[in-house]
């Protein structure tokens, strides 16, 4: 959407502030013994104590209200209580929904306890190349160039991009234009980022994947070569200057 009167700014921040303290607070409950079904039943009662109700699950029907993915797992993991976090484990959650009409999402990945595994570098990685990305957005900048960005900074550090998962508008809706803010350099892509614009910017930092491929149970997205990918995610108003992060009170950066 783009933002056109105090009212739509408003409802935007009332509704970044859910989801943005959903997932705060689900990422301070998490602990080694607890399943995937539990965290998501902690996020769930927080969402409707802002009166908001699950993106993914108004627009999909997905079988939970926030998307918790471990270790292998990109993104879009299904809350069960078949997984049963483990320390070292790195574990991305996601939050979307929705609030009296306007749409807000954010996500991140961490590594649950001890870092035994060693995923903080990634992880790290993932959290500084979204600042980057972001701090570059303002009203006519090629989507394409923070594509650029993204992959840039990805194998600076030696790492890759998932190149089928993307960015997107947001506001009246879940996936709002521009849907494809690639974490490459597309070169059909010509659009660029408009002033009063709101979009969810995400980043897919790699160790080995380039392509997410969607399990047999319809929903969980691993990566195509195996190995470990970290996401993180603002939805953000673009300015002429510095971009409004709705979600910042999330804490990925913090
Ligand atoms: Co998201
Ligand atoms: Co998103």
């Amino acid at each position: 959407m783009s933002i056109s009167s105090e009212e739509e700014l408003a409802g935007m921040q009332k509704v970044s502030e859910a989801v943005a303290c959903t997932l705060k607070e689900m990422r301070n409950y998490a602990q080694p013994g607890m399943t995937t079904k539990q965290i998501d039943d902690y996020g769930a009662a927080i969402l409707a104590d802002f009166g908001a109700k699950s993106a993914p699950l108004l627009t999909y029907r997905f079988p939970g209200c926030t998307c918790i993915s471990v270790n292998n797992e990109v993104c879009h993991g299904i809350p069960t209580d078949h997984i049963v976090l483990k320390e070292g484990d790195l574990v991305n959650i996601d939050v979307s929904a929705e609030l009296n009409g306007f749409w807000s999402d954010n996500g991140g990945s961490f590594v649950l306890g001890e870092d035994i595994h060693h995923h903080q570098k990634l992880i790290d990685a993932s959290k500084e190349i979204l600042h980057k990305a972001i701090f570059n957005i303002k009203g006519g900048v090629r989507i394409s160039d923070i594509g650029h960005l993204i992959e840039t900074e990805a194998k600076k550090r030696g790492y890759k991009v998932i190149k089928n998962l993307a960015g997107h508008g947001i506001g009246r809706s879940l996936h709002e234009e521009p849907s494809d803010i690639a974490n490459y350099k597309d070169r059909y892509n010509q659009t660029r980022f408009k002033r009063n614009a709101v979009v969810a910017i995400e980043t897919f930092i790699s160790t080995a994947s380039t392509y997410a491929e969607t399990l047999n149970d319809g929903w969980t997205m691993v990566g195509d070569k195996g190995g470990f990918v970290a996401q993180h995610e603002h939805t953000i108003v673009v300015t002429d200057g510095k971009p409004i992060v709705l979600t910042e009170m999330n804490g990925i950066w913090s």
